[in-house]
């Protein structure tokens, strides 16, 4: 699948606000800085259609963007970003949760791990999270770029490993780079194969 056209659709910090969409809708959530935001400009090869920043914290809205008039990607502000107040962090939660509770509208969450790291405490807590609460996503190891070939087999391997120690079976894996463009095919395809399906 290829993406001819993607443009600004919503920004909003208030769940309430935005209807369920009628369309299908594609998630990109994880730690702050793990490259959602660079990730959605890869995909949509835009280069400043989501904000990107090298500070952590940078997405703080919900941002929804219109894909070829037909499906919805969106941005979420990323969770665990410590340097903001406890109450304001518990706020972004709060609206990231709620969002993502609020089936129907959300087809698929795609929840982005650094390559370079373990599985961090944050990361499982939040994928137990939505196992319990019923939410279908896949996982994607993001910044490929900054490992050697072998340091990536090796991470991906563990990481997967780690995974599957609570999944059975094993959520879609991903491996991509902002940079170089690794995975970006696979990704798409992937979002094409569950398009298909439903249509
Ligand atoms: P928040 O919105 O703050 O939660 O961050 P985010 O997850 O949207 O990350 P963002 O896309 O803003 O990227 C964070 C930093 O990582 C930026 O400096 C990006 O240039 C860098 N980055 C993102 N993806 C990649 C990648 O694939 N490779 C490399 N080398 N750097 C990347
Ligand atoms: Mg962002």
């Amino acid at each position: 699948m290829e993406i001819k056209e993607a443009s600004f659709l919503s920004a909003t910090t208030n769940v309430d606000e935005i209807p369920i969409p009628e369309l299908e809708e594609f998630a990109f959530i994880g730690r702050s800085n793990v490259g959602k935001s660079s990730l959605i400009n890869m995909l949509c090869n835009r280069r400043k259609l989501a904000h990107t920043s090298s500070t952590p914290g940078k997405t703080q809205c919900i941002n929804r963007f219109l894909v070829d008039q037909g499906w919805i990607i969106t941005d979420l502000p990323g969770y665990g970003f410590a340097k903001v107040s406890k109450t304001k962090r518990a706020a972004l939660e709060a609206m990231i949760n709620g969002y993502i509770r609020r089936a129907p509208g959300m087809t698929l969450l795609f929840v982005l791990l650094d390559a370079r790291h373990p599985l961090q405490q944050i990361d499982l807590d939040f994928l137990i999270r939505l196992g319990n609460w019923q939410v279908p996503f896949a996982i994607v190891l993001t910044k490929s770029d900054k490992l050697s070939k072998t340091a990536l087999e090796r991470q991906s391997a563990s990481l997967r490993e780690s995974v599957s120690q609570y999944w059975d079976p094993l959520p879609p894996f991903f491996v991509v780079s902002s940079l170089t463009g690794e995975g970006r095919k696979e990704l798409l395809d992937y979002i094409g194969s569950i398009r298909s399906k439903k249509f």
